[in-house]
């Protein structure tokens, strides 16, 4: 019934906008492919919903992007990937799903201080995915692991990131709090969270912390990429598929439309997505 080709759209799926830092790694990576992308925006945020709930609308999101005809979904979102990842790939055995958990793993590595902090949703700091890393990862390399949740953080994201806000300032001040614990390494491991990275950069640089700020949106877009090509999915390039060689340069980013769907729309959601993505992004909507 889902016949899948080189051609068909990869999908992605979060609850609201942060999964477009997902997609913007992959545009970037894999410029030939055709991306759809699920945002459950009547629902968000997911964070601090219960297992079952989170489980329940990850699968329905998951159905409609199968029924897309998607080669391989991405749950680009950490939440979800927490409580419906393994459920997900029982139900779609034949399809790639790739999943996400925050880089606790490069941030250890890389720490000198031995102590580094996640920031995450409840959801994905209570999860197994991110507390088996912890256990058998953080703890044999006696690196201390905090833990850090602010309910909100995704919903000031989604409302574009006021700066003058009041979740700004806690982030400001938190960052002092994690320098005085001597953490040196930040896994953003929520995907909302790269959106506000460059506020954290210039924030880390102004008080001068030494502190690293660390997401893994590279990581997935390479998994993505070696999982296409394992499964022999990957998209051709305009000059594979055009053989008389005066194909177009396809090395400009974002391209290819975007179809993005989104379970509530509006049009300060459509402005945001457009300053989220930059300014040449194309996108198709689909609202419900
Ligand atoms: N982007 C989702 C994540 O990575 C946000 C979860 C939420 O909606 O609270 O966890």
């Amino acid at each position: 019934m889902n016949s899948k080709t080189r051609s068909s759209p990869i999908g992605l799926f979060d609850s609201g906008v942060g999964g477009l830092s997902i997609y913007l790694h992959l545009a970037q990576q894999l410029p030939n492919e055709h991306y759809v992308y699920y945002a459950d925006t009547l629902n968000v945020p997911y964070g601090n919903r219960d297992s079952a709930d989170i489980e329940a609308l990850t699968l329905n999101a998951l159905e409609w992007l199968y029924q897309q005809g998607c080669k391989l979904i991405v749950i680009a979102c950490n939440s979800a990937s927490a409580y419906a990842l393994e459920t997900a790939r029982r139900h779609y055995p034949q399809l790639p799903i790739v999943g996400l958990v925050p880089a606790l793993k490069p941030a250890v590595a890389a720490s000198k201080s031995s102590r580094v902090a996640v920031l995450a949703t409840k959801a994905t700091l209570n999860g197994t995915l991110l507390n088996d890393v912890i256990n058998n990862f953080a703890k044999p390399n006696n690196t201390v692991v905090t833990k850090y949740f602010d309910p909100r953080l995704v919903p000031w994201v989604e409302a574009g990131m006021p700066e003058q806000d009041e979740t700004a300032f806690s982030l400001r001040q938190q960052l002092q709090l994690f320098a005085n614990e001597g953490i040196d390494q930040l896994v953003l491991g929520c995907t909302h969270y790269p959106f506000f990275k460059a506020f954290l950069l210039n924030e880390i640089a102004s008080q001068q912390l030494s502190m690293q700020v660390v997401d893994s949106g590279q990581a997935i877009a390479e998994r993505v990429r070696q999982l296409l090509a394992t499964n022999q999915l990957s998209a051709l390039t305009k000059n594979e598929s055009n053989s008389s060689g005066d194909a177009e340069d396809l090395d400009t980013n974002l391209r290819l439309p975007l179809v993005f769907y989104a379970t509530k729309y509006n049009d300060k959601l459509g402005a945001l997505i457009t300053r989220l993505l930059g300014k040449d992004a194309v996108l198709q909507y689909y609202a419900n």
